[in-house]
């Protein structure tokens, strides 16, 4: 699996790890500066695989978002007019630092996140694709020119103004990458809020990049939800919002962002399928389903939690799903071997672990796993077992609502129409896989998918310039690509009038 290739080594891993854990303190960082928050509070990051303390950052409130906001609307004129040569330097230098440090930042998102190391490498080579791919579209940023008989029409693409971007804790530096990339390509200013709960690696990167960007064109407020996003959304000058997280919390954004009429981009997760059909490479099918069960140990947003197995091959495809889940490697983080690691918080743990129960009392059978998980050296880690339930009905809440954990049900069809039907009958819709060797059943199945992506014959099958987004619930607004420019910047139409003098409407 390409989760498990890497080459670092354990005691290189253990060495980082160890400088990695030195207790930290984070400020503010607020044009240019690092300054304590208004109320001196702090929150505590902690390792979820041995439940240290890792790191304090500052609990924000409105005063403080009230300065970033403010720094980042005096540097907007500026950063707007810069060329865009110059800001695709400093993009490509952000790359350039990140790559520097790889293997450091990589363990910081292990150290906080629970990831293991190996799929950490990934996410911060995913982070520096975001900064390199971003880094060519300043130059391709334009408008255009519209001919008319009695008039040319100058459309100009301006950049919006001050973004709010609001992530979350499963992938915290790949998310901060993918927000911050195309709002600064654009000439955007930034408020970022990284989630409570994980966000070393965010706030190492942007104590990397401190020096690159002129003051106030960045600004980090951490903070709870509450304090720090709720007035970030409110305030006045904010002209945006980028969100990445739950449903609950993205209804409450969009009432906030009404309050100043800003547009809103949201990625909200899903359910969603990866679909087997009777044809299918089936080896390659029991790995994908393997592969986003464990993968991230399952906090990924576009997981394929729903496999529905052909009637025909259900059992076999069980049974090869099964020999594979027996090799997974579930242990400490750290360590470069590892292929499932611990849930990112206690929160996070309780709320999968009530899952497998509800699962249970719904009916459905923990073919493989279905509890917590003890691994040895961690015993206090929030480690739970891959689980796949078998049994699953469509109706049932564990095949209707994000889990956001190592749990994927097994839904038997027999009837492409039917499929389909049940495919659609979530209210999200954001990633799908689908496996068959028949090229038509390939087009007309991913054709009839309410989702952003389809994957066809290999899962998480991604690169920068794929537009990633979602249907329904699980969202609006596009990332990881071109696309994505359009949302942090709006298009002034300038018409010049060809002709000379009045139009005679009101001859006297
Ligand atoms: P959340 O949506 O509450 O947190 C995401 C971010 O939003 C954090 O930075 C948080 O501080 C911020 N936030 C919270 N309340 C806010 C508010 N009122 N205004 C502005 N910002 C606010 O997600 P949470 O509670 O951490 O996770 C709950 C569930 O959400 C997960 O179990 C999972 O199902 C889903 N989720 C989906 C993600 C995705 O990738 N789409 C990422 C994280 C969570
Ligand atoms: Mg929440």
């Amino acid at each position: 699996m390409a989760m498990a290739m890497n080459n670092l080594g354990l005691e290189e891993a253990r060495r980082l790890a160890a400088s990695g854990s030195r207790v930290r303190t984070f400020g503010l960082f607020i044009n240019g500066e690092w300054v304590d928050g208004n109320a001196g509070e702090l929150i505590n990051l902690s390792n979820p695989a041995n439940r240290q303390t890792l790191a304090h950052i500052q609990a924000g409130d409105a005063t403080d978002v009230d300065r970033a906001v403010r720094a980042a609307h005096g540097a907007f004129p500026l950063w707007a007019r810069t060329f865009p040569t110059e800001r695709q330097r400093i993009l490509l230098e952000i790359a350039q630092r990140l790559r520097r440090r790889l293997t450091e930042f990589a363990m910081f998102e292990t150290l906080n996140n629970g990831k293991p190391i190996g799929e950490a490498l990934l996410d911060v080579a995913g982070s520096i694709a975001q900064f390199e791919f971003f880094a060519g579209a300043p130059a391709f940023l334009r408008g255009e020119l519209l001919d008319f008989p009695h008039a040319s029409a100058l459309v100009h693409r301006e950049p919006i103004g001050v973004v709010a971007q609001i992530i979350p804790w499963n992938v915290p530096l790949q998310m901060a990458a993918a927000k911050l990339a195309p709002a600064l390509a654009a000439g955007c200013t930034v408020v970022l809020k990284p989630a409570e709960t994980v966000c070393l690696s965010v706030m190492e990167f942007v104590r990397e990049i401190d020096d690159l960007l002129p003051p106030g064109v960045l600004n980090v407020v951490t903070g709870y939800g509450a304090t720090v996003g709720e007035p970030l959304v409110t305030h006045p000058l904010v002209r945006k919002v980028a969100f990445t997280g739950s449903r609950e919390t993205a209804r409450k954004i969009m009432r906030n962002a009404s309050v100043n009429i800003i547009p809103q981009t949201l990625e909200l997760g899903g359910k969603s399928a990866n679909i087997v059909c009777q044809d299918a490479d089936l080896n390659a099918a029991a790995e994908s389903v393997v592969m986003t069960t464990v993968f991230n140990k399952g906090e990924v947003c576009l997981a394929g939690s729903r496999v529905f197995a052909h009637r025909k091959i259900h059992d076999e495809l069980l049974d090869r799903i099964g020999a594979r889940l027996a090799s997974v490697r579930q242990g400490d983080p750290v360590d470069p071997a590892t292929q499932l690691g611990a849930q990112a918080s206690l929160a996070q743990f309780e709320k999968v672990n009530s899952y497998i129960e509800l699962g249970r009392l719904e009916g459905a059978h923990a073919t493989y796993g279905g509890g917590r998980a003890i691994v040895s050296g961690l015993e206090n880690g929030l480690f739970i077992q891959p689980t796949i339930f078998t049994g699953v009905r469509n109706s049932m809440r564990i095949a209707q609502e994000e889990i956001f954990g190592p749990v994927t049900g097994i839904l038997a069809w027999d009837d492409e129409a039917e499929l389909l039907k049940d495919v659609n009958s979530s209210p999200y819709g954001l990633g799908g896989g689908l496996w068959t060797r028949d090229l038509a059943r390939a087009h007309r199945i991913s054709r009839g998918m309410e989702t952003g992506t389809v994957w066809v014959n290999r899962y998480y099958n991604m690169q920068p310039g794929m537009p990633i987004g979602g249907y329904k619930q699980s969202g609006f607004g596009r990332e990881n690509c071109l696309e994505t420019l359009n949302h942090y910047t709006h298009s002034k139409c300038v018409v010049i009038n060809l002709a000379e003098g009045e139009l005679g409407v009101f001859s006297h």
